[in-house]
C-alpha cells in the first residue's frame, strides 16, 4: 500500500514547459489513493490548461487569490490548512526566488508563505533551462530554501525542450511519486547501510550459451526500494535482470555467482545488513568453451563437467563482522514444496539469524508473493500481497530486529 493512500497534496504549478508532466503526475497521485487540490499560477495556465488538470484530479482548480468561491475569501489560508504537503511541480527558477523573499503577490506563493511550517511541509521540484540552473542565482536560492526546510528535489539530465542538454528538467512523474512516497515513509533505517543482492546468475557454457533460472530480481529490487525509503544507504548487486533501478540507490550489474561474490566483498564492510534475495546458480560449468560448442552431426552431446559455485551468503554470514553481530544477514529460500522444514533447515546451514521462505515456482517473475520469516524462535506468514508491500513488512520487520 502506497504511503499516499489518503493523504491530502495540494500540486501546485508554476510556469514552466515542465507542466505537461504535471498532469502525469496528477493522475499518478491519484491512483496512488491521494486526494489532490491544484492550484496553478498565472504563467502556469500558458503551458497547461486549469481543464485538464480539474478533469485528472477531480476537483476544480484554484488559479487566483481573489477567488470568490471561498467564503472568506481566503484560499491561501483555507487551501493550506488541510493539506499533508504542498508540492509545486514544476517550480520554476522564478517561483523559487520568490519564495526564497517570501513573494506573496499571486495564489501559489501567498499560500506556501501561509502554510503552518510545523505541519505543512513544501517539497519543490525545480524545473529549468541548464543555464539557469547552474546560474550561482538559482543555486544560491536552492541552498537557502534547504536551510529554511523546504525539501528541494533533484533535477533531472539530458536534453531540454530549449534544444540544450544538461541539468534541470523537471524529474518524471514517477520519479517525483517516487520521492513524495519516500519523504511519508517512517524512517526506520536512518544512518543504516543495506546490501542487497538480486535477480539469477548467469554461468557461461560457452561464448553464446549458459546456465541461468527463472528468477526476475523484483523481490530484491523491491526490497532495495522499500530500504531506501526507509532512509537507508542501499546498494543493490544485480544479476542479469531487466528492471529500473530503485530511485537513490546505487547498482552493480554483474552476471556470474563468482562475480557477485566479489561485488558484495567489495561493498559489505561498511553494511550493517546483507539481505540475500539473488537466485545464485549453485553450479557452474566446470570449463567454459571460449569458442562455441559446435554440433558436428554424429548425435554426440557435450559433455558438461560442473563445479559448485561459492556460497556467497554462507561466506557473508560466517565473516567476523557477521559473527560479531555488526552485520545482520538475511537469507531467502525458494522452495517447491515442504517450506518450513527447508527454510528451518537452510537457516541453520546458512548460519543466519533470518531466513525469508517462499515458494519458487509460484512466485518467478510475479508481482505478488507470501513470505515465511523463520528465526530461532520459530516462523511468521507474511501472507499473499505485492512483492512492494512484503518489502516493507519484511524491512520494518527487520528494522525492529535491529532494535
Ligand atoms: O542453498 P540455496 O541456494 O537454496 O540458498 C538460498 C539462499 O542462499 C539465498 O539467500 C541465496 O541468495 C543464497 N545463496 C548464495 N550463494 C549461493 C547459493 C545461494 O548467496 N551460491
Amino acid at each position: 500500500m502506497s504511503t499516499l493512500v489518503g493523504k491530502h497534496i495540494v500540486l501546485g504549478l508554476s510556469g514552466g514547459i515542465a507542466a505537461f508532466k504535471s498532469a502525469e503526475l496528477c493522475r499518478a497521485l491519484v491512483k496512488a489513493g491521494a486526494t489532490v487540490q491544484v492550484v496553478m499560477t498565472e504563467a502556469a495556465e500558458h503551458f497547461m490548461t486549469a481543464v485538464t488538470m480539474q478533469a485528472l484530479s477531480g476537483r476544480p482548480v484554484f488559479t487566483s487569490q481573489w477567488d470568490s468561491r471561498e467564503a472568506n475569501n481566503m484560499p491561501h489560508i483555507n487551501l493550506s490548512r488541510d493539506a499533508d504537503a504542498i508540492l509545486v511541480a514544476p517550480a520554476s527558477a522564478d517561483f523559487l526566488s520568490k519564495l526564497l523573499h517570501g513573494s506573496a503577490d499571486e495564489l501559489l506563493s501567498l499560500m506556501c508563505l501561509a502554510r503552518p511550517l510545523d505541519k505543512v511541509p513544501l517539497l519543490v521540484a525545480p524545473a529549468m533551462n541548464r543555464e539557469m540552473w547552474s546560474n550561482p542565482a538559482t543555486q544560491r536560492n536552492v541552498a537557502q530554501l534547504r536551510a529554511d526546510g523546504i525539501y528541494v528535489l533533484d533535477v533531472g539530465q539530458g536534453d531540454q525542450a530549449c534544444g540544450e542538454t544538461g541539468d534541470g528538467r523537471m524529474l518524471e512523474a514517477e520519479e517525483i511519486l517516487e520521492d513524495l512516497e519516500s519523504f511519508f515513509s517512517p524512517k526506520l533505517l536512518a544512518g543504516k547501510a543495506v546490501l542487497v543482492t538480486a535477480g539469477p546468475t548467469y554461468e557461461s557454457i560457452d561464448p553464446v550459451r549458459g546456465l541461468t533460472n527463472l528468477s526476475s530480481g523484483k523481490m530484491g529490487f523491491a526490497i532495495a526500494r522499500a530500504a531506501r525509503m526507509a532512509g537507508a544507504e542501499v546498494s543493490l548487486v544485480a544479476g542479469p535482470v531487466h528492471l529500473a533501478t530503485p530511485r537513490g540507490v546505487s547498482r552493480v550489474d554483474v552476471r556470474s555467482a563468482r562475480q557477485m561474490l566479489d561485488a558484495v566483498q567489495q561493498q559489505v564492510g561498511s553494511a550493517q545488513v546483507f539481505i540475500s534475495t539473488a537466485a545464485v546458480a549453485d553450479w557452474r560449468p566446470a570449463n567454459a568453451a571460449d569458442q562455441k560448442i559446435k554440433k558436428d552431426g554424429s548425435g554426440q552431446t557435450p559433455q558438461l563437467g560442473f563445479v559448485e559455485n561459492p556460497d556467497i551468503l554462507a561466506t557473508v554470514a560466517h565473516s567476523p563482522r557477521a559473527v560479531a553481530g555488526e552485520l545482520f544477514c538475511v537469507g531467502f529460500a525458494a522452495e517447491s514444496h515442504d517450506l518450513l522444514a527447508h527454510a528451518t533447515a537452510k537457516r541453520q546451514r546458512k548460519g543466519v539469524p533470518l531466513l525469508v521462505g517462499n515458494i519458487g515456482p509460484a512466485t518467478f517473475g510475479q508481482d505478488d508473493n507470501a513470505l515465511l520469516l523463520v528465526d530461532e524462535n520459530g516462523a511468521r506468514e507474511l501472507p499473499h500481497a505485492s512483492k512492494q508491500e512484503l518489502a516493507v513488512q519484511l524491512i520494518a520487520d527487520i528494522a525492529q530486529r535491529l532494535g
